[in-house]
């Protein structure tokens, strides 16, 4: 700590820790979002070997979910943090009429919903709207579920799906879609943004959060946190969808210039997009566009235009 210039020392034995890094060191403050992303180490090292067997020519494309069971928790917490500053104050109303729609009662889907914070908060807001989170993993919806019984909310609902496979029921249900953090993962962006298009009523409105960075890293190079958020990627967000069935390997630092291209090929216009204080993400306020209306079932995985990669990828 010393020799990192995080703690000072006087003389030789009296160790000083000054106010103005103590604030990026604890949980509560306003270093706590930076705080929280050394978070990230332990959720990291758990699967480094793996990590380095991938990149062996015969080795796995990816590492899958499984061997995360610290993700989740994580994450969560990177994102309450946020959230609860945030979200009803002053993410929720950048978005065309929304909170009067929320008010009056609305259906919404939280696609990647993780541990369900977003969904969770939103339903204690706003008691006639109906909430539906979906994750593909077991474990992120037990806890998600477990959170809202603790916060005694019954209009938020949390279901173990996978989101290139949304059924068919759920055609023009939503009038809300948000997918915060979650697009990249996905194996097959363009899949999984079809099936919204199906599942978001026309005219209706689609908040996407993804990190604030550029799709050629050449333009990241003055980024603060790139190297971290590259690490994160390579680590989780890339590893886990290569690992998923032909999936793309995006990762978290696809970039505004991917993002955008893949949010008006899936079917939508971006009519706002903006960096929240505090924050490291850009919000795409999207909407259904016209033409998605006549759009079909998204295609499978194995026909995806934005599936490029098939084979082994070069890391
Ligand atoms: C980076 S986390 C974001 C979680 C949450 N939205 C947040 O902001 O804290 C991405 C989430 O997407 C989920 N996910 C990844 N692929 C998915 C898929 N095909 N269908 C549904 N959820 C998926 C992961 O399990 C994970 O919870």
């Amino acid at each position: 700590m010393v020799t990192s210039r995080i703690v000072d020392i006087e003389g030789r034995d009296r160790y000083v820790l000054p106010p103005h890094r103590a604030i990026f060191l604890g949980r509560e403050g306003p270093g706590e979002e930076l705080t929280i992303l050394a978070c990230a180490l332990p959720v990291q090292s758990q699967v480094f070997e793996n990590i380095v067997e991938c990149f062996r020519k015969d080795g796995p494309r990816g590492v899958p979910y499984d061997y995360f069971d610290k993700f989740h928790g994580f994450m969560s917490q990177c994102s309450n943090i946020w959230w609860g500053k945030n979200l009803v104050s002053c993410f929720l109303p950048t978005v065309p009429g929304l909170t009067e729609k929320l008010e009056s009662g609305i259906t919404v889907l939280d696609v990647g919903c993780g541990e369900g914070g977003a969904s969770i908060l939103m339903a204690k807001q706003y008691p006639n709207s109906r909430f539906i989170g979906i994750d593909i993993c077991d474990y992120a919806i037990q806890q998600a579920k477990g959170y809202s019984i603790d916060a005694e909310v019954d209009n938020v609902d949390f279901q173990v799906m996978d989101a290139h496979l949304m059924p068919d029921e759920w055609e023009s249900k939503f009038d809300y879609v948000l997918a915060s953090d979650s697009l990249h993962d996905m194996a097959h962006v363009g899949v999984v943004l079809r099936k919204i298009t199906k599942v978001l009523k026309n005219g209706c409105h689609m908040s996407v959060l993804e990190v604030n960075a550029r799709s050629d890293i050449v333009d990241n190079m003055s980024m603060p946190f790139a190297s971290t958020f590259y690490t994160n990627s390579l680590f989780h967000c890339m590893t886990v969808s290569l690992a998923a069935d032909g999936g793309e390997g995006l990762g978290n630092m696809w970039g505004r210039e991917k993002t955008t291209a893949a949010l008006n090929e899936g079917g939508f216009t971006v009519i706002d997009e903006s960096v929240p204080e505090g924050w490291f993400n850009i919000h795409y306020v999207c909407i259904k566009s016209d033409r998605s209306t006549s759009m079909t079932t998204g295609r499978s995985p194995t026909d995806s235009a934005t599936s490029t990669r098939s084979s082994k990828p070069d890391n």
